[in-house]
């Protein structure tokens, strides 16, 4: 029996992920940092429900205590972000970008990653198969954002990409750290959630797709790397 914990999964890509690891066996908790939201969310699924907002030291303790105590954790999907606009939901460009336009992103994208991942570790270190999936973004390719002929590179936003890209390098690092775990990065794609407005071109199938699978990566699968639904892609 394979338990999974997904944060941010209450709705969008985070609650498409929890619905089809369900179906595939999976025991999951949905993490939700509104406990109310969370709970329509579980019903809906027959998921466990943990509160767990990943700003947040004591609601993230507290949820790994419960996961203990029920007897685990394999799979850790790393899903809750932000895009961190400003009110007037302005995407802050080079000109204008503050360090709180920064600091507001990596609490949520990079902070919130890193303290739900070192309160589960203990977890996941006494599971027989381990594996972390750190939902990126396209956005976070450097070589991606640099290149003319992607969509990334007309997006004007500092803090969302580099929040993504240092996504991408805890990816590597803790892959190199943790050898018996599988920790990858996935790209979801361009999904229609209300992180873009409903704007994205694709269906939260369809970005769900890269997660469930490298959440189903087996000890022979990849680790450390950063993929798509179509394969790997450049950092
Ligand atoms: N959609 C895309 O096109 C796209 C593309 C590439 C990558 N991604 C990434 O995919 C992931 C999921 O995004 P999505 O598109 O599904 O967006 P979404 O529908 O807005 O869902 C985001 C989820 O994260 C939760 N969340 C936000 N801040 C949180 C916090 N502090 N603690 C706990 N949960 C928190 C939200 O909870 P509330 O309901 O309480 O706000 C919600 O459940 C994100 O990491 C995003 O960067 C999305």
């Amino acid at each position: 029996m394979t338990t999974t914990l997904i944060t941010g999964a209450n709705k969008g890509l985070g609650f498409e992920t929890a619905r089809r690891l369900i179906a595939a066996g999976h025991t999951v908790y949905i993490g939700a940092r509104d406990a109310e939201r969370g709970r329509r969310a579980a019903e809906q699924l027959g998921a466990r429900l943990v509160q767990l907002d990943v700003t947040d030291d004591a609601s993230v303790q507290a949820a790994a205590k419960t996961v203990e105590a029920d007897g685990g954790l394999d799979v850790l999907v790393n899903n809750a972000g932000i895009e961190a606009r400003r009110e007037d939901n302005s995407v802050p460009g080079a000109a204008d970008v503050t360090a709180d336009d920064m600091r507001t992103a990596f609490e949520t994208n990079v902070f919130g990653v890193i303290r739900v991942t070192h309160a589960f570790l203990p977890l996941l270190r006494r599971s027989a198969t381990p594996v972390v999936v750190n939902v990126s973004s396209g956005l976070g390719s450097v070589t991606n954002v640099c290149d003319p002929a992607t969509p990334a590179y007309h997006y004007p936003g500092v803090a969302y990409p580099a929040s993504k890209a240092t996504v991408n390098m805890i990816t590597v690092q803790f892959a190199k750290a943790f050898p018996a775990m599988r920790i990858n990065a996935v790209e979801p794609g361009f999904t229609a959630t209300d992180l873009n407005g409903r704007t994205g071109t694709q269906t939260v199938e369809e970005g769900a797709e890269i997660i469930v699978r490298m959440a189903q990566t087996g000890p022979d699968g990849p680790t450390g790397g950063y993929f798509d639904a179509e394969g790997p892609l450049p950092w």
